[in-house]
């Protein structure tokens, strides 16, 4: 009956992952622009290395018993972030609650190619040079999206996501994921060096990883938790619908524990590019959003081959964009391939072309056309941003802990873990990671509508 229900309810069921591509794709989900741009910035904000430490906490006690339980429903249910739910526990209406997640991706991945479309224009300009040539990079930045570029460099990456997706897992997705995330160490490592050896870069070492525990509010706790499980892509049906194409005899704790470990080390490695640079060139780490984008150019252009180096950057941040966008554009295509009985290939063009028709209007409301919309004192990029990562996302999260933790009893024998282990994870899953969900939700709205 389980076996029938699971056929009928999931019409990707035959796709599959190899092992090191599910583990690279994974990785490559939570390696966003998260990682590169907004980690340094709120780090630069909430207090330096004190602030990164409480990051690392909350990703092991709450992101990494989050993660292992959304791998878990996926490989359970074999379905899609919402069907999952349902084939588990034979009820629609956790299927709704799943549904919120498909929810959140849509709207994220709306405005997510914004700013992935940035990222790839700021590398051509940097390349060229003619980002350097006007050195007023806040004017730059406000000229650029008053005007149609952001637009078509949005749609260049709507274009690529759908193509990789459409080409279905191991052939698109994980194929993908397999030659840009080697690119991507190897693009962090040259970063990293160049960032090291920069005369006057070691103060910025030394704000990020040694630890000033006076500059801890609780304010900063909320925000390092927040990020702890945005950074690892929970909330969005990504590790769910990931889930679902992974192969029995994999484990998923140590999944879990790869892709939490890579997510971490890149975070260090993007704090060991950025503050050494911003150090360097007396750019104050508390630049905020525009740190990456206003900011830094002023950097690349200081030092020594820095349009190269200023390209790579961008570059990087670019692909990490696109192994993540990759990602969140699979949550509803999944679900639309089984609603709809489409072809993954229809699903996907058919995703990509209503998520412009929604994402092309954030594009135009940063600076653009629309910057003067702004329903309830926000423009539509901030709405989306908003309901996105700070209403849906912790609503998913704990959609995932309840489910996991009260609702579906076999968890751990989808998880194979051992008794320790297993106690552990429960114990997390049903009182920990709750609370937390739960606060990051209250603060977030509240600060946000505040
Ligand atoms: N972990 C991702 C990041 O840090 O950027 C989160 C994410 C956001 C994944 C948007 C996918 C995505 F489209």
């Amino acid at each position: 009956m389980k076996q029938q229900n699971t056929l009928e309810l999931n019409k990707t069921g035959n796709e599959r992952f190899s092992s090191a591509g599910f583990i690279l794709s994974a990785i490559g989900s939570s390696v966003g622009l998260g990682n590169m741009w907004k980690f340094p910035y709120i780090t630069g904000l909430y207090g330096g290395a004190a602030f990164f430490l409480l990051f690392i906490i909350f990703l092991v006690l709450c992101g990494l018993p989050i993660l292992l339980a959304e791998l878990t429903i996926g490989r359970g249910g074999r379905g899609n972030a919402a069907s999952s739910f349902e084939v588990l526990s034979g009820k629609k209406s956790w299927a709704f609650f799943g549904f919120l997640s498909v929810l959140a991706a849509f709207i994220i991945m709306a405005f997510y190619t914004v700013v992935a479309g940035w990222t790839l224009h700021y590398a051509v300009q940097s390349f060229t040079g003619s980002l350097f040539e006007n050195k007023d990079y806040a004017a730059q930045f406000t000229d650029f999206n008053a005007g149609f570029l952001p637009v078509v460099w949005q749609v260049v990456v709507m274009i690529l996501s759908v193509w990789v997706v459409a080409r279905g897992i191991s052939g698109g997705i994980e194929k993908f994921n397999k030659v840009l995330i080697p690119g991507l160490v190897v693009l962090l490592i040259m970063l990293m060096i160049r960032a090291l050896t920069l005369p006057g870069g070691g103060a910025g070492v030394e704000f990020f990883l040694s630890p000033d525990f006076s500059k801890l509010t609780f304010e900063s706790a909320l925000v390092a938790l927040g990020h702890a499980f945005f950074s690892l892509s929970l909330g969005m049906g990504i590790m769910i619908t990931y889930g679902a194409y992974v192969n029995r005899e994999q484990s998923l704790g140590t999944a879990s524990m790869a892709v939490g470990f890579g997510d971490l080390i890149y975070a260090l490695i993007a704090g060991l590019i950025i503050f050494p640079t911003s150090f360097a060139f007396g750019i104050p780490s508390s630049s905020g959003p525009g740190l990456v984008f206003i900011a830094l150019p002023a950097a690349f252009e200081a030092m020594p081959f820095g349009h190269f180096f200023g390209g790579l950057f961008f570059i990087l941040l670019a692909v990490a964009a696109l192994t993540s966008a990759v990602s969140i554009l699979e949550v509803p295509v999944a679900y639309v391939m089984n609603k709809m009985k489409w072809s993954r290939a229809k699903s996907a063009i058919a995703l990509g072309i209503l998520l412009l028709i929604v994402g092309i209007p954030a594009a135009m409301s940063v600076t653009g056309p629309l910057s003067t919309f702004l329903p309830g004192g926000k423009s539509l990029f901030d709405w989306m941003d908003f309901l996105g990562s700070y209403v849906l996302v912790p609503i998913g999260g704990l959609v995932v802990t309840l489910f996991t933790g009260f609702a579906w009893k076999r968890a751990g024998e989808e998880a194979g873990l051992t008794s320790n282990w297993y106690k552990l994870w429960m114990f997390l899953l049903r009182w920990v990671a709750p609370i937390m969900m739960v606060a990051v939700f209250i603060y977030s709205v509240y600060t946000n509508l505040g």
